[in-house]
């Protein structure tokens, strides 16, 4: 079983390697193609829920995505996302919520978008057992204070803002740190500065590791943010796939003999 002490470890001999994944077959892959951390983003709601942000996922969502994920995986470090307003409010409702995501869908860790508002909490998980994962610099559940999606820590100011923050979460026992959209330059100074390992989005070369939303990666996105790289071509496949069963079915060529036929007791080509 992966634990955060093993990633904790392959920090600064080898690149951490985390993707999104939301559901059993997709995470499957993605623990078959060797990524150290699998992390069942919000972004579910913006992936694969048609949301316009992540503001409307629920614990609920995050909670059902990440025993799909848990089910499908043993290798790979599962890491649950809590999303807006399931932590930040009251103090003991933000600890089981992140507990049951541990204890009844089988998450190793959570991920807390941070600020100063997450320091104590972060102690408090971290002292009962529950894993932390910092994040800083763009945190999209801030869209409405931010006012879009733009780079964080691009300031003087803001950016010591990031580097305290940084600190005070790895004091606080935080086992890693994402860094969002901000300056290279500033996820350098980050990563120098603290123990734990950084895992960036957005930010540059210099991090312990990299992380990115598996349909930016596969190309099944409408909108990839800037930062994110195309590594194939999945909506297309996809398209052309169904095109291609459209076609069959409309012209007759599907289905055409026994192979196609339940009745023979044949399931798949
Ligand atoms: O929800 C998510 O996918 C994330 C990553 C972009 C880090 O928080």
């Amino acid at each position: 079983m992966p634990t955060v002490a093993d990633v904790r470890e392959k920090a600064g001999d080898e690149p951490i390697t985390m993707l999104t994944a939301y559901d059993a077959p997709t995470a499957a892959i993605v623990e078959e193609a060797g990524i150290d951390v699998i992390l069942v983003g919000d972004s579910v709601g913006n992936t694969a829920l048609g949301y316009e942000s992540t503001l409307p996922v629920t614990a609920a969502d995050i909670h059902r995505h990440v025993g799909a994920v848990s089910r499908a995986t043993e290798e790979v470090l599962v890491v649950a996302d809590m999303p807006f307003l399931s932590f930040g409010v009251d103090r003991s409702e933000s600890i089981r919520t992140a507990g049951r995501m541990l204890k009844e869908a089988d998450a190793d860790a959570v991920k807390l978008e941070s600020g100063e508002h997450t320091v104590e909490l972060t102690e408090q998980l971290t002292a009962i057992g529950i894993p932390t994962m910092a994040h800083l610099g763009l945190t999209p559940q801030h869209v409405n204070q931010l006012g879009g999606f733009s780079r964080q820590g691009t300031t003087e100011e803001a950016a010591e803002r990031i580097l305290e923050l940084a600190r005070a979460h790895e004091a606080a026992g935080a086992f890693s740190l994402v860094l969002e959209h901000v300056p290279s330059t500033l996820a350098r100074t980050v990563t120098e500065a603290i123990e734990i390992p950084t895992i960036g989005i957005g930010a540059g070369p210099d991090t312990d590791g990299q992380v990115l939303v598996v349909d930016d990666v596969v190309g099944l996105s409408e909108r990839p943010p800037p930062f994110a790289r195309r590594f194939g071509d999945v909506r297309s496949e996809t398209k052309a796939a169904i095109e291609g069963f459209r076609a069959a079915v409309e012209s007759g060529q599907f289905p055409a003999d026994e192979r196609d036929s339940a009745e023979e007791g044949v399931e798949g080509p």
